[in-house]
C-alpha cells in the first residue's frame, strides 16, 4: 500500500506546488509489524530516512500516514548535522570524515510465511558506499531482529569507528533501564535505574568471556519502571559473543536515542573495497505488558528460531567437576559413573584434567592446547570411558577448552606464533593461560580439528561442555599485523566460523556454552550452543537470583542448573532450585546418605515427567525475590492442561507475612488437580491444598497460600498441576 500511495504521489507531484504538499504528507512509508508491535520508518522530503513509530500497532490503517517523517533520523552517520551519538562513524579513503544516508530502496520477502524480512538501502550522495537496514519481523512472537550491512566501493579501504547493529528513538515523559550486572560467582543481578540527561552506557571490553561483569541485554522501560505485567517496554539483547555497547543518551528535548551493537572500543575496523562489514543481531521485543510477556515472547522465539533444537529434549547429566577436580583417574571416573546410574541421569560429564602427557592437566598451570588423553590418568582411553558408560545405560560428555593454551603446553612450545600477546611486554596470564590467535586461518583450523577429531574418533561422545576461562588482556595479534583495531571483532567472527564448520558436521551434539560459569551468554553464541553454564556458584540461594536474571531473557531449556553441595541449604531446596532450568547433577553420589539418593532418583523421575513443560511452556514469574523474601514461578503448556510450580521461600525473620500467590497463564474454564512433588522420602504433603483441584479462574483470582503453618526460611515446593 505505502509503495503505491509514493507512486500517486510522486505522480501528482508534477502537477504543481499544491500537491507538493500532499507528497510531503504521503510520504513513503516502510513499516515492520508483528501481531503486537509496529515500527514505521518515514522517508523524508530530503530523502533520508527517519523513525516516525515504535509502538502497540495501529487500528486504523490511515492513522499511519498521520506518522510524520519526524527529527529522529533512522540510521545518524556522524560528521554531518547531527551533534549527539552517531550509529555509524566512517572516515573515508580521502580522509573525509563524515557519512550522509539518503534512502535508495528497500526490498520485503515474506516467503517463508511467518518472518518478514524489510531491508532498506541507504546511500552517500558523494561516496560510494551502502548501508542497509535489515529487520526481520517474527509476527507471532512479537519480536524484531535487526542487523546493519555496510559496504563501499571506494579506491582503498576505509575506517569504520562506530557501526551499529541498531537505532531506536523514544519520546516517553521517563525511562526506567533494568541492567544485568555482576561479577564471576555474582552474575545477572538486576539493577534498575531511570535515566537522565546523557549518556548511560552497558559495555564490556573484556573480549572473550566478554559478558563477565555484565550482560548484553536489559528492560528499557517507558514512563514508569519495569514491571511484570503491565506497562509498556522493549526486551532488548545483543547477539554477540564479544565486546558490545548498549548506549541510551537523553537529549535536551527528552528523547531517548537508543543505540546497540558491537563495542568500538579499541576497534577501529579497516573495511577493504567490495568487502562487506555485517554488524551482529540486535533482537527486541516490544509490549505494553510488562516483563513477564518480552520475556516469553523472547523464549517463544529462541526456541523456534535460534537455538539448535530448540524444541527438542535436554539431557540430564552428573557432572564430575565439583566432586574431583582434576584429581581423578579411570578407577575413580568409572565409580562415579555408578553414582551418575544410581541418580538415573542421562549422561556422565567428564570435566577438567583428563589430557595432557608431556605436561599432564594435574592443576589449571599445564596442558592447555595439547588435547590428548592424559595415559598415566586413563590407560584405556576416552574409548573406555565411552564403553563403561555405555555398559550402565549412560551417554558420555567431555570438556574443553579449545581457545585456551597454557604456556606450558606442547603447543605453545611448538606455535608460539598463534598465541594472542603483546610484543615488548610480559606475557599477561590469567587463570595461568593464554588465547589462542583465533583469527589465524590455520588456528581455526586446529581449533576445528581437535573438536571434530575428538568427536569423529570417539563416536560414543554425545555432549560437549565448551568452556573459555579468561579474558583478553594486553593483547595483540600476530596475524594481523598493522590491522590490531579488527581484533576485537574478528576474533569473535573466527569462533562463529569455527562453530559454523563444527555444526555442518555435527548439527545435533549437544554443546554447552560456558566462560567461568556466565561469563559468556548472548544469541550469538546461542546459535551453536544448545545450553549454558550460568555461574560456578552454585550455592542453591544464590541460584535462585542467578537463574532468575538470566530466565528474563533466555528460555529454561538453555539455563543449565545443577545439584552441588555447595550452599547450606537442605538437598532438598538445591534439587527445586536446579528443577526450574536445566536440571543436571555436580555432586559426590558416594557421599550421599540412601535417603538422600532415594530422594534425588525420585526427583530425577519427576523431572523426565514435568521436563516437557519446563523446557517448552511459558514462563510466568509471580513472586519476585527482588520484591519479596521468596521467589514463585511457574510454567504453563502450549495446551494449558499442565503447569509447574516453584516456591522458594529465601532468607526472612520471624513471623514474615507472606500474602496468598496468585497464578498466571491457567485457562480459567479448565480444573486442575495440585500435586505436591519432591518430597523427602516418608514425608507426605503438609500443604493444606495438596490434592485438590480448583479452576483456573480461582487459581489466577483467588491465588494460593504457599507459605502456610510454620514456615523456615530456605525451605521450597514444588507443585505439578495436571488438568481433570
Ligand atoms: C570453569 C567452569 C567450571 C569448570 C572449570 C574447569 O571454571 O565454569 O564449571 O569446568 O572451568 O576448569
Amino acid at each position: 500500500m505505502n509503495i503505491n500511495l509514493y507512486k500517486i504521489c510522486a505522480i501528482l507531484l508534477i502537477w504543481g506546488n499544491a500537491v507538493t504538499f500532499s507528497y510531503a504528507q504521503k510520504a513513503l512509508q516502510l513499516k515492520v509489524e508483528t501481531k503486537n508491535s509496529l515500527l514505521v520508518f518515514t522517508v523524508g522530503n530530503n530523502g533520508k530516512l527517519y523513525q516516525s513509530y515504535l509502538g502497540q500497532p495501529l487500528i486504523h490503517p490511515d492513522d499511519q500516514a498521520l506518522l510524520q517523517a519526524a527529527k529522529h533520523e533512522a540510521y545518524i552517520g556522524a560528521g554531518m548535522g547531527d551533534l549527539f551519538e552517531p550509529a555509524i562513524r566512517m572516515v573515508h579513503a580521502d580522509g573525509n570524515p563524515s557519512l550522509d544516508l539518503i534512502y535508495a530502496g528497500h526490498q520485503t520477502d515474506k516467503s517463508d510465511g511467518t518472518v518478514t524480512l524489510t531491508s532498506i538501502t541507504l546511500k552517500d550522495p558523494k561516496y560510494p558506499v551502502t548501508v542497509i537496514l535489515h529487520f526481520a519481523a517474527y509476527y507471532k512472537e512479537n519480536v524484531i531482529k535487526t542487523w546493519t550491512e555496510i559496504k563501499h566501493q571506494e579506491k582503498k579501504a576505509v575506517m569504520l569507528s562506530n557501526y551499529a547493529s541498531s537505532m531506536l528513538h523514544f519520546e516517553a515523559s521517563k525511562y526506567w533501564l533494568s541492567q544485568f550486572d555482576g561479577d564471576y560467582m555474582t552474575e545477572m543481578r538486576m539493577k534498575e535505574t531511570q535515566l537522565t540527561s546523557g549518556i548511560k552506557i552497558l559495555d564490556s571490553k573484556l573480549g572473550t568471556r566478554a559478558h563477565m561483569y555484565r550482560a548484553p541485554a536489559f528492560f528499557l522501560s517507558l514512563n514508569k519502571p519495569a514491571e511484570e505485567n503491565t506497562g509498556e517496554l522493549l526486551a532488548g539483547t545483543l547477539a554477540w559473543s564479544g565486546n558490545f555497547q548498549c548506549s541510551f543518551e537523553i537529549d535536551q528535548q527528552n528523547s531517548l536515542r537508543m543505540i546497540n551493537g558491537m563495542n568500538p572500543y579499541a576497534s577501529e575496523y579497516k573495511l577493504m573495497p567490495g568487502k562487506t562489514f555485517e554488524t551482529p543481531a540486535f533482537i527486541f521485543t516490544y509490549t505494553n505488558q510488562g516483563k513477564g510477556q518480552a520475556s516469553r515472547n523472547l523464549h517463544r522465539w529462541a526456541r523456534k528460531y535460534n537455538i539448535p533444537d530448540g524444541d527438542q529434549p535436554r539431557l540430564t547429566l552428573l557432572n564430575n567437576w565439583e566432586a574431583t577436580h582434576m584429581d581423578f583417574n579411570q578407577e575413580v571416573l568409572v565409580d562415579l559413573f555408578d553414582g551418575a546410574k544410581k541418580l538415573g541421569v542421562d549422561l556422565f560429564l567428564l570435566d577438567d584434567g583428563w589430557f595432557g602427557n608431556k605436561y599432564p592437566r594435574d592443576a589449571d598451570k599445564t596442558a592447555l592446547g595439547d588435547w590428548q588423553v592424559d595415559q598415566k590418568k586413563l590407560p584405556g582411553g576416552i574409548g573406555h570411558l565411552v564403553k563403561e558408560a555405555g555398559n550402565r545405560g549412560l551417554k558420555f560428555g567431555i570438556w574443553l577448552e579449545p581457545e585456551m593454551v597454557s604456556p606450558k603446553s606442547e603447543l605453545y612450545e611448538q606455535h608460539p606464533e598463534w598465541v594472542l600477546k603483546l610484543p615488548n611486554r610480559e606475557e599477561s596470564l590469567s587463570r595461568n593461560q593464554l588465547v589462542l590467535d583465533l583469527v589465524n586461518p590455520k588456528v581455526q583450523d586446529f581449533v576445528f580439528n581437535t573438536v571434530n577429531d575428538l568427536i569423529t574418533q570417539n563416536p560414543g561422545i554425545a555432549f560437549v561442555k565448551w568452556d573459555c576461562n579468561r579474558m583478553l588482556t594486553n593483547t595483540f595479534s600476530p596475524f594481523l599485523k598493522a590491522d590490531q583495531g579488527n581484533l576485537f571483532i574478528d576474533y569473535t567472527r573466527s569462533l562463529y566460523a569455527v562453530m559454523e564448520r563444527l555444526r555442518k558436521k555435527h548439527p545435533h551434539l549437544p554443546i554447552m556454552l560456558c566462560a567461568g560459569g556466565g561469563g559468556r551468554v548472548d544469541y550469538g553464541g546461542l546459535k551453536y550452543f544448545t545450553e549454558f553454564w550460568p555461574s560456578d556458584n552454585t550455592d542453591g540461594l544464590e541460584r535462585v537470583f542467578i537463574q532468575w536474571g538470566y530466565l528474563n531473557f533466555f528460555p529454561s531449556l538453555t539455563v543449565s542448573s545443577h545439584v552441588t553441595s555447595m550452599g547450606k541449604q537442605s538437598l532438598k531446596f538445591r534439587t527445586d532450585v536446579a528443577m526450574m532450568g536445566k536440571m543436571g547433577y555436580d555432586i559426590r553420589v558416594n557421599s550421599m546418605t540412601p535417603a538422600e539418593i532415594q530422594f534425588s532418583k525420585a526427583a530425577v523421575e519427576n523431572y523426565n515427567r514435568i521436563s516437557k513443560v519446563i523446557w517448552f511452556g511459558d514462563l510466568y514469574r509471580l513472586v519476585s525475590p527482588y520484591e519479596e523474601n521468596r521467589a514463585v514461578l511457574m510454567y504453563v503448556d502450549d495446551a494449558k492442561d499442565k503447569a509447574v510450580l516453584f516456591n522458594y521461600l529465601l532468607n526472612f525473620r520471624r513471623k514474615e507475612f507472606m500474602g496468598k500467590v496468585l497464578l498466571s497463564g491457567l485457562d480459567p474454564e479448565k480444573k486442575y488437580q495440585l500435586k505436591e512433588i519432591n518430597l523427602l522420602p516418608d514425608s507426605p504433603s503438609t500443604h493444606p491444598d495438596n490434592g485438590k483441584t480448583f479452576s483456573g479462574d480461582y487459581l489466577m483470582k483467588v491465588g494460593l497460600n504457599l507459605a502456610p503453618g510454620k514456615i523456615s526460611p530456605l525451605s521450597s515446593s514444588v507443585f505439578e498441576l495436571n488438568v481433570q
